[in-house]
């Protein structure tokens, strides 16, 4: 395990352009965040439609593999509309949960839902960076990020930080989309991300920056070893990488 991760420039539709992964740039998250306000109450639809609700089975995989005990606690990076937490309150009936994100938008729509469905005693959502969650050490069950990864500015610092959050025995689950390994596969999926996904999404949004951004993110991820590499160095054991579709999703698992 270990390696480098690619320091792959990208430059989107509107002229704008950054370095697409393990960016630590203060104008990186600028950027994240703004574009995720604007696409907040379209996030949760354009994600199941896009995905042909492939997004779903995967966060229920993440949901099985975490092995959250009842009554346990969470705390979900990067949560954006808060769908990993409100898994984890329905399938492992869970005490409590903490959604941290940096964008308010994305935020006010998960604790609208929470207070709707009657669950903002148990869910409750802050808006901090992912690298500096405001949690008490050794407080959860399981640390998990769906999704968040590719937009964060120090992934390594991310992992340390779900390291410390979990209890002795507690584990660290990240979701991410990722490269199929099979290389014919892998050479249709980045035809539809380049050719496709930036079309399609930026039609339907009327914003095809954050399609062009999802694409040129899900390029720049390194090969799972390096990221597995990243959890080992954050001091989690037993790191487990698990493709799912062909690899174009895996699920990463550190215990502490
Ligand atoms: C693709 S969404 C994933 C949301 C959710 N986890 C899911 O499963 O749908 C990525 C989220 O990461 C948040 N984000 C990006 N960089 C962040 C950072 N450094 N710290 C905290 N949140 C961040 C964005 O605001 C956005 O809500």
């Amino acid at each position: 395990m270990g390696g480098s991760s690619p320091n792959v420039k990208t430059t989107m539709s509107s002229g704008r352009s950054f370095t697409s992964f393990n960016n630590p740039a203060p104008e990186r998250s600028v950027y994240v965040r703004e574009m995720f306000d604007r696409i907040a109450r379209w996030y949760d639809f354009l994600n199941a439609a896009l995905s042909l609700g492939v997004v779903y089975v995967w966060r229920a995989r993440l949901l099985r593999e975490a092995e959250c005990p009842r009554g346990g606690s969470v705390v979900d990076l990067c949560t954006g509309t808060g769908k990993v937490l409100e898994g984890f309150l329905k399938r492992s009936g869970i005490a409590s949960g903490v959604g941290i994100d940096l964008s308010p938008g994305m935020l006010r729509v998960a604790a609208e839902k929470a207070r709707k469905e009657g669950n903002a005693g148990r869910l409750r959502y802050v808006n901090a960076l992912a690298e500096k969650p405001p949690v008490r050490d050794g407080a959860f069950d399981r640390a998990t990020i769906a999704f968040g990864l590719r937009n964060v500015r120090d992934v390594e610092q991310v992992f340390r930080a779900m390291a410390a959050s979990v209890r002795e025995g507690g584990k660290v689950i990240a979701l991410e989309l990722t490269l199929p390994r099979n290389s014919f596969l892998q050479g249709l999926y980045r035809r539809y991300l380049r050719a496709l996904l930036p079309l399609v999404g930026g039609a339907v949004t009327g914003n095809r920056d954050a399609y062009d951004y999802l694409t040129e993110t899900i390029l720049a991820i390194p090969e799972s070893g390096v990221i597995a590499g990243m959890m080992a160095r954050a001091g989690l054991r037993n790191v487990r990488i698990i493709p799912l579709a062909f690899g174009s999703a895996t699920l990463f698992i550190g215990e502490k």
